[in-house]
């Protein structure tokens, strides 16, 4: 697919990179649940700056002039915004395919019935552990696993697609086959088991969370061996541990290639963390349109494609298979967002990233940094 261009500032000094197909609209931070492992940014937005109905409406509609064809509406907890529905239902009259990702604390079955009726397609929803006792200390909400086992059954009941998603690390890893057995018995099409990413609150936690070599090698099998077993009854995806791993992941399948994400106060970023990079500049939707940003913000151009890649990834075969892996990572563990990513064995870093991994894992019981808002909001 093309992009629809919009006239745009100056002309472009490279050829114009495909339209992304996927967009993650962060509509809120606000969240019930203080998961530990979040990839939000630490410095959370306050609702004070997030974007208004209309701006985000906007927004929608030249995501799908760009050519962008589903929208993850995520956040936070996405349903804390009062004006979710009228955003889905936009949506829908602009050809979105629309993705909900809940936590689903706080959703009652009148507000699940809306989202419904205004058009959603699918939903996502996450769970802490397999169990009540993982998911209320994980999530730091009593109670939370009850409602979520509440809201994927009204889900159900809607007639709605559902995936179950379950983010491991250290003390829920061995609950795996538990989280496939709920997968099935509620009903949904898709779980997604994601090894936790060390970004935003989730790298403030590495030390709690990150999981053994022998724990996660064990969980590539149970995963395997489920995925074999249950084939055209549920589909398994797994986002894998790249921590102890000889390739580093394909992050984002490749910087500016193929999704961009917008932020409760409307910064559009090349991916979650990137905003952990120092000296990128990220334009805003309050004053550029996603096509400018899409093609010109100099943050989406600044490790498109492979001239930016050091020798040791523009030599490598590879080079247009993981895209170099993760600059937010490289940046985390090497100082510079421009190196390899130190999860390749190639990189002079692996055997520092593994140690690491490694010193983590052996780190015993350590208490959580809950996700919160860190600094007091003078505003309110
Ligand atoms: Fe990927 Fe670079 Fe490692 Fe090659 S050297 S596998 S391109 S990260
Ligand atoms: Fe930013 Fe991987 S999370 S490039």
């Amino acid at each position: 697919m093309n992009v629809v261009a919009q006239p745009l500032a100056q002309p472009l000094a490279r050829p114009a990179p495909p339209a992304p197909y996927g967009m993650l609209a962060e509509l809120t931070h606000r969240c019930p649940l203080q998961c530990p492992y979040c990839s939000n940014p630490v410095d959370l937005d306050r609702r004070t700056v997030e974007l208004d109905t209309q701006t985000w409406l906007r927004v929608f509609s030249e995501a799908a002039k760009l050519g962008v064809l589903q929208v993850h509406l995520s956040g936070g907890e996405p349903t804390a915004r009062r004006d979710l529905e009228s955003m889905i239902r936009h949506c829908v009259e602009v050809g979105l395919y629309t993705n909900l990702i809940t936590a689903g604390v706080g959703v009652t079955p009148e507000r699940l019935a809306a989202i419904s009726d205004a058009g959603v397609d699918h939903v996502q929803l996450s769970f802490q552990g397999a169990s009540v006792e993982v998911t209320d200390k994980v999530s730091n909400f009593r109670g939370a696993h009850e409602r979520k086992l509440a809201v994927a059954r009204e889900v159900r009941r809607l007639g709605l697609p559902l995936t179950i998603n379950s983010v491991v690390h250290r003390a829920n890893i061995h609950q795996i086959p538990d989280f496939i057995q709920l997968a099935l018995e509620l009903g949904a099409g898709r779980i997604e088991i994601a090894h936790s990413q060390y970004y935003g609150w989730a790298l403030r936690n590495r030390g709690a969370l990150m999981p053994t070599r022998d724990q996660v090698f064990w969980a590539l099998d149970v995963v395997e061996e489920a995925r074999a077993r249950l084939k055209g009854q549920l589909t398994i995806d797994a986002v894998v541990p790249d921590y102890y791993a000889k390739y580093p992941k394909p992050c984002m399948n490749g910087w500016g290639r193929q999704s961009l994400n917008v932020t409760p106060s409307g910064k559009v970023l090349p991916c979650h963390a990137a905003e952990t990079i120092p000296g990128l500049d990220f334009w805003n939707v309050r004053e550029h349109g996603l096509s400018d940003i899409w093609l010109n913000a100099p943050s989406f151009n600044a490790f498109r494609g492979t001239d930016w890649m050091p020798d040791l990834c523009k030599s490598c075969e590879r080079k247009e298979k993981d895209w170099g892996g993760c600059r937010c990572q490289a940046m985390a563990i090497a100082g510079d967002a421009a190196a390899t990513d130190p999860a390749c064995h190639k990189s002079p870093l692996h055997a520092h990233l593994l140690a690491l991994a490694e010193a983590d894992a052996a780190g015993g019981e350590v208490a959580y940094d809950y996700r919160r808002y860190v600094v007091p909001d003078r505003a309110n």
